[in-house]
């Protein structure tokens, strides 16, 4: 497998906390690799510098061959990088459709005179973004496929999480980021919700996914690999059951450092 994702020395400090310092990430293409460490090691901060919402202080990040160090943004997003965040960004008064559209930011751009002069050009655009939205839905769960205009205050944090992850899938991204997808949700959700993610990626055969968990159940089992941080370093990498039994990753986790 290719290496889809580099990211080389990375490094972000706030104030006088090294939040990231210095870590070698790669992602090949297609596989899930699972981003694990204690609370405050940096694995939030790492998704933050890799999509642009904050500029590296030292290091430098490749996707797809092309330099993407302190990209905006925007720019990651429309190279390939989707991602979920670990506090829920759903606006609970719109439809579960307006929902997942709103990620679809590649569309968005056309302004005014679009919106005034090309009406019905909008309007077929908006069957094919419908269209586009209920069959990903649908790869997920027919009940949410079924009814892409109800609201999405009322729905159980599953489908809220099923809605999120939608929202990163419309762009067809090569690398899908998840930050604690699990948070909120029972076990049994969490494997749900897992189920989901691993059937709708087995459509996308070259989708690369990076997931940050603390659930080790969901990590054995979704993974082909493993990346450990502490404190805001790479302290172990490999297959989940060498990064388990890595003395480094049980000290990390039993916080003796
Ligand atoms: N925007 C920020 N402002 C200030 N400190 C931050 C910010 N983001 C993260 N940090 C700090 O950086 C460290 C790593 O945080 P984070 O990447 O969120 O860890 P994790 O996701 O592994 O729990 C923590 O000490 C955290 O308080
Ligand atoms: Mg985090």
């Amino acid at each position: 497998m290719t290496a889809l994702l580099e990211a080389e020395g990375l490094s972000r400090r706030f104030g006088g906390i090294v939040a990231l310092d210095g870590v070698d990430v790669t992602v090949r293409s297609g596989e899930v690799l699972g981003l694990i460490g204690p609370n405050g090691s940096g694995k939030t901060t790492f998704f933050n510098v890799v999509t642009g919402i904050f500029a590296p202080h030292g290091g430098t990040v490749r996707f797809a061959g092309e330099d993407l160090t302190a990209a905006s943004a925007q720019k990651v997003y429309e190279k390939g990088i989707a991602r979920t965040f670990q506090r829920s960004r759903l606006c609970l008064d719109l439809s579960v459709f307006e929902n997942v559209v709103l990620g679809n930011g590649k569309n968005l751009d056309r302004g005014i005179f679009h919106a005034l002069f090309r009406r019905r050009a909008l309007a077929r655009e908006m069957d094919a973004q419908l269209a586009h939205v209920r069959a990903l839905l649908e790869r997920f769960d027919p009940e949410l496929a079924r009814d892409p205009l109800q609201a999405t205050a009322g729905l159980p944090m599953i489908q809220r999480r099923r809605i999120e992850v939608c929202r990163a899938l419309m762009a067809s991204p090569r690398l899908l980021l998840l930050d604690e997808p699990s948070a909120g949700m029972t076990h049994e959700e969490t494997r749900r919700l897992m189920d989901d993610i691993l059937a709708v990626r087995a459509g996308m055969s070259d989708l690369a996914i990076v997931i940050v968990e603390h659930d080790m159940a969901t990590i054995e089992r979704v993974t082909d690999r493993c990346v450990v941080f502490n404190f805001g370093r790479k302290v172990c990498e490999g297959p989940y059951r060498a990064v388990v039994a890595d003395p480094l990753v049980q000290r990390a986790y039993l916080g003796d450092e």
